[in-house]
This record gives structure tokens, sequence and C-alpha cells, in this order.
């Protein structure tokens, strides 16, 4: 893609996927907006901001958008990313304002501005995204790709035995956003779900071989400082729940297949996402056989070249340290 647009939440991979998409896409990162998940919309916000100051794109817009998702019964991922979103991290407060821009505008504007050659990711809940197609139905038609984090397709959830969270948090908007994408002459959901996204772990020797590889460049010692700070709190979580330390690189991966699709295996399949279940609220059902009969409007991600996602993540790294 020519262009590259993130919608997010930000948490502590979140973070991560920004600090890719800065190295990796570079200008072509044209915008970011912000949604109420992991944390609150204002502090989703001041995150992304913060982030995009560390990797030296204070100048990208960020537009915020929904604070509250579009059936309000959900509860934020504070457990899992800490108190501020980013783990044992402090970052200086953002200088760059947020945009007056609404999150929605900014979405169907940049998608509009060059039709067919913007990439489309969603890291957090889909209620802008949802947002937007209300607002633009236009816009699956107006996007080249379009990469969601969310879903468990054969995996079990991470909320509940059956959702993962981003689906979870509001799945009015994620069914809204699924029915909305992949008809005719429309991009589909390219779905990266939790199937995929457990396959990409990092550790804290991989951070350790990233320092050394790190020169002096002018941003490193804040960057890695940040990637430790925040990494550790994920790790002493997941060392609580299952006795190893490790991080998942959900939303980093998402960004990576916006910018390279190659690095997953795809299937194509309806999905449609439960609303109501008794048990299931927030799960998403692939209908692998065509049972249904309905229209296949997403590629899932069945299978993911890890070594090469966490090689790509570092290097990126290596060179945002300069
Ligand atoms: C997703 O949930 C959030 O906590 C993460 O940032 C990621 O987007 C994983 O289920
Ligand atoms: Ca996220």
């Amino acid at each position: 893609p020519d262009r590259l647009f993130v919608d997010v939440d930000t948490g502590i991979d979140d973070a991560y996927a920004l600090l890719y998409a800065c190295a990796e896409a570079g200008p072509r990162l044209v915008g970011v907006s912000t949604v109420v998940g992991n944390v609150s919309l204002a502090a989703a916000t001041r995150n992304t901001r913060a982030v995009l100051a560390l990797a030296g794109r204070g100048d990208v817009t960020v537009a915020p958008g929904a604070a509250v998702p579009l059936a309000p019964e959900a509860v934020d991922a504070r457990a899992v990313h800490g108190d501020t979103g980013l783990g044992h991290a402090s970052l200086p407060e953002p200088q760059e304002p947020a945009s007056t821009v609404h999150a929605v505008d900014a979405i169907v504007a940049a998608a509009r501005a060059e039709p067919g050659r913007l990439a489309l990711v969603a890291t957090g809940p889909l209620t802008n995204i949802a947002l937007a197609v209300m607002r633009d139905p236009d816009l699956p038609r107006h996007v080249k790709r379009f990469v969601i984090m969310g879903g468990a397709y054969a995996a079990h959830g991470n909320v509940t035995p059956s959702a993962e969270f981003n689906i979870w948090h509001d799945p009015e908007a994620a069914r809204i956003v699924f029915r909305a994408f992949g008809g005719p002459g429309a991009a589909p959901v390219v779905a990266i779900g939790l199937d995929v996204t457990r396959k990409v772990t990092i550790d804290g020797a991989d951070l350790a071989a990233l320092a050394a590889r790190c020169g002096g460049g002018p941003r490193a010692p804040a960057l890695l400082r940040f990637l430790e700070d925040s990494a550790r709190h994920y790790f002493e979580r997941m060392e609580r729940q299952s006795g190893r330390r490790f991080l998942v690189m959900h939303d980093p991966l998402a960004v990576a297949v916006a910018l390279d699709p190659g690095l997953v295996e795809t299937r194509r399949a309806a999905v449609d996402v439960e609303t109501a279940g008794r048990l299931t609220t927030g799960a998403t059902v692939v209908d692998w056989d065509g049972r249904w009969g309905r229209l296949a409007n997403t590629e899932v991600a069945v299978a993911v070249d890890a070594e090469r996602v966490r090689a790509k993540f570092f290097a990126a790294m290596e060179r945002l340290a300069g």
C-alpha cells in the first residue's frame, strides 16, 4: 500500500504496532485514530501521541474517536496493560495536540483521498470503523486492504472461553464491520486472530539481544527503556498466569500483515459475530463449509511465519533506534 492508517486503543502491543508502523512505513503512515478499549479514550489518545513522539513522528495526526462502545457493557484491559495502558513505562507528556477532527472523519477522508491505495488497520475494538462504515458505506470500496487484530477463529478466546478482547469489547460494532466488508468490489476483512497472534511472542532475551545490537543511536536509550518497562508489566502478568515470561505480539502482527500480506496464510470464508449469546457474546463464527450460503467476507489468517515477523520487528526497532 502507498498509505497506512491505524486505529488503536493504545495499550502495550498497540504501542509496539505504532513503533513498527513508524519504522516500516515511514512517511506512508498518514494518520492514526484512537478508540476506547484497553484504556479510556483519553488515555489511549495520550499514549498514542507519546509513542509517536518517541518514534520521532509527533507530526502524525492523532484523531480521537469513540469514547464508549456501541453497546457499552465491556470492561477495559488495564489488568493486562497497567493503569496507564503502558505497563511500567512512563513517557514524557506529549507536546503535539490531538486533532480536533473526529476519528470517523479522519478514517473516511484518508480512504477517499486516494481510493484504492490505503491500508487501514484496526488494533482495538471496532467502534470507530463501524461508525465510519455507517457514515460512508463506500469505505470498503475505497480501501485497498483492511486488516484487523481481532477474533478467535479455531482458537479459544482470551476474555471468555470463546471471545477475543477487541471483538468482545464491542460485538455490535464488530458485526456491523464484518457485514460491511467483502462485498463486490469491496475489500474483505483480513482477520488476524488469536489463532496466529499467539504464535508470535517475544521475551526478555529478545529485548536484551536487541539492546546489544542497537548502537549509540539517538533514540536508542529512550526506545529500549520504553520497550523494557512496558514489556515487564506484561511479563509479570504472564508469569503469574502461566509461569512463563513472554509477550504476545497481537497488534504488531496486524500492522506487519497490512504492509506485507505474505507473512500469513489465509482462508476465505463468511464470518459473523455473536452479539447476544448466553455464553458466547463476542465470539467470531466462521462458516468454513459454506453452510450459510453467504458471501465470504473475510480472509481468516490460519498460519503465520512467526520467525520472519519477529525478525522484521527487531530490525525495525534497530532502525528506529537510529
Ligand atoms: C487484543 O486485546 C488488547 O488487549 C490488545 O491490545 C490486542 O489488541 C488482543 O486480544
Ligand atoms: Ca489493541
